[in-house]
């Protein structure tokens, strides 16, 4: 039989080309759009597509010749299209994305996707199980959960931006490849650099420190690398980290601001319409945290998981999990000097359900570079002005402390560390030529949108999320 060919009417007004996003002045005007066949219906021989185009989603309705043709019968989900016709108001008592919808009277196929077996939702159905999804993460973030979720997390760094902007920040941009380790040599991803030792950077607080005297409070959102075994739902081996500094400020003013920066952030995007409304497709409950921030000391959170009776594993002296006979993990009470383990930490956050600043944590537990607290010992214990931020249904989001502002105590936690001072030489010289107080602190960009989008792991808040063993795609 003949095939039957869709042509052009020229008579018909030129149309315009334009984004999804901009179509609502275009009523009753004809247009033309491009974009993938995010679904597709044929009902009766008229043929819905749901076009999307990264801007938004429209409804195009195909009906006579423009339905019958070759590539009509055999069109495809994912196919991209170029569609034109006459942008029309839903009719009344139904609904589409936009309130409208596009009569085509035009359009063509530039791209078509395969069909059959290797057809998209062949491809990627909802059963696959998580390492084929993880395999085929450029597909999954088609959809719409996944791209609302980067869309979010793009306006969250926006707002975080105008919130620091607000607050007088500088953004700076460290570099990733470097020659001294900031949270321990254990987590630490190393390199060959011309023949030198280097690593991947786990944090850019001591580039930040250096910059305080240059260019006053600053804050960078860079990626951390981290070599940790933990196939936990919140940590990655490459994550965002949003970092700030802060000149001449104490323990106090440093919570003060974080407390200000997140909820400031939080504040803009629940402002915007469209971000409203993206938090609240993917969140319903999400509601904004109050202020102040709970603070719990780290000897009264030791306390408190007691009274709560929240055990942690037994561990010998090399930090082995001790069994008894059975094979089963001892579980004890906490003393002071333990660290509060992620999944205690997650029971607390979740029973307090609200943030929580956790603060004063045991020197011998923290980074080398923190500053010690003016408070009494506890069984032996030294504290040091430091807190994490935790969040219900995430756990830390954000770790923060003072600095040593001394180079003589600085010099001393080198020695104690075991760390060779010499390739810090550039970190000791900020207490040298003219030292201060300062603090800041690291966010976790995928946990507070882990939190925010109520998403149940980070690896879902990354664009392509990197874990022990998985550096693909
Ligand atoms: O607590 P951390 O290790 O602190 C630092 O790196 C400081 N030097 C930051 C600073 O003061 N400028 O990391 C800070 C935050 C954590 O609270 C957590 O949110 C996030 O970084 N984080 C990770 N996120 C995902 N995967 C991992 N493996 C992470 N490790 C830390």
């Amino acid at each position: 039989s003949k095939k039957i060919q869709l042509t052009e009417d020229t008579s018909l007004p030129a149309p315009t080309k334009a984004k999804i996003l901009h179509l609502t002045p275009l009523r009753s005007k004809r247009v033309r759009v491009r974009g993938w066949v995010h679904r597709l219906r044929d009902q009766k021989g008229i043929i819905f597509i749901v076009l999307r185009d990264g801007t938004g989603y429209l409804q195009c309705v195909l009906s006579g010749v423009a339905a019958k043709t070759y590539e009509a019968l055999t069109l495809t989900m994912e196919s991209t299209v170029e569609l034109t016709g006459t942008l029309q108001p839903v009719p009344e008592g139904k609904t589409a994305p936009g309130g409208h919808e596009l009569t085509v009277d035009y359009w063509k196929v530039l791209g078509a996707a395969p069909g059959a077996d290797d057809a998209f939702t062949n491809r990627l159905n909802e059963k696959s199980d998580p390492s084929i999804l993880a395999d085929l993460r450029h597909l999954v973030i088609r959809g719409e959960t996944a791209s609302s979720v980067l869309r979010l997390r793009a306006a969250m760094l926006s707002a975080f931006r105008e919130s620091y902007a607000a607050h007088s920040l500088t953004e700076v941009t460290p570099p990733c490849m470097v020659q001294t380790q900031v949270e321990g040599g254990a987590t630490l991803f190393k390199f060959d650099y011309y023949g030198q030792p280097a690593f991947l950077t786990q944090s850019s607080q001591l580039y930040l420190e250096t910059c305080l005297p240059a260019l006053g409070d600053v804050f960078c959102v860079q990626e951390s690398f981290r070599a940790e075994n933990s196939h936990t739902r919140r940590h990655l081996s490459e994550y965002t980290h949003l970092e700030a500094e802060l000149g001449f400020i104490d323990f106090n003013d440093l919570m003060t601001h974080i407390e200000a920066i997140i909820c400031e952030t939080v504040d803009r995007l629940l402002a915007n319409p469209s971000t409203a409304a993206l938090i609240k497709s993917l969140n319903p409950s999400f509601t904004a945290p109050a202020r102040p921030f709970l603070r719990l000391s780290y000897v009264d959170a030791i306390k408190w998981l007691n009274e709560h009776k929240i055990l942690h594993p037994k561990e010998d002296a090399d930090g082995n999990e001790v069994k008894d006979a059975e094979g089963n993990l001892i579980m004890v009470e906490h003393a002071v000097g333990d660290d509060i383990a992620e999944a205690a930490e997650r029971q607390m956050t979740d029973i307090i359900g609200t943030p929580v600043f956790l603060y004063g944590f045991p020197k011998e537990l923290k980074a080398f570079y923190m500053k010690r607290m003016d408070s009494a010992e506890v069984d032996g214990h030294v504290f040091t002005e430091s807190c994490d931020l935790l969040m219900p249904g995430v756990g830390e989001i954000v770790g923060g402390s003072m600095r040593i502002s001394d180079s003589d105590e600085l010099i001393a936690a080198y020695k104690r560390e075991g760390i060779d001072p010499s390739p810090y030489y550039w970190y000791t010289d900020q207490r040298k030529y003219g030292t201060c107080e300062h603090g800041g602190y690291g966010l976790g960009v995928e946990r507070l949108l882990a939190w925010l989008a109520n998403r149940y792991t980070v690896r879902e808040c990354s664009l392509y999320p990197r874990w022990p063993g998985r550096a693909t795609p």
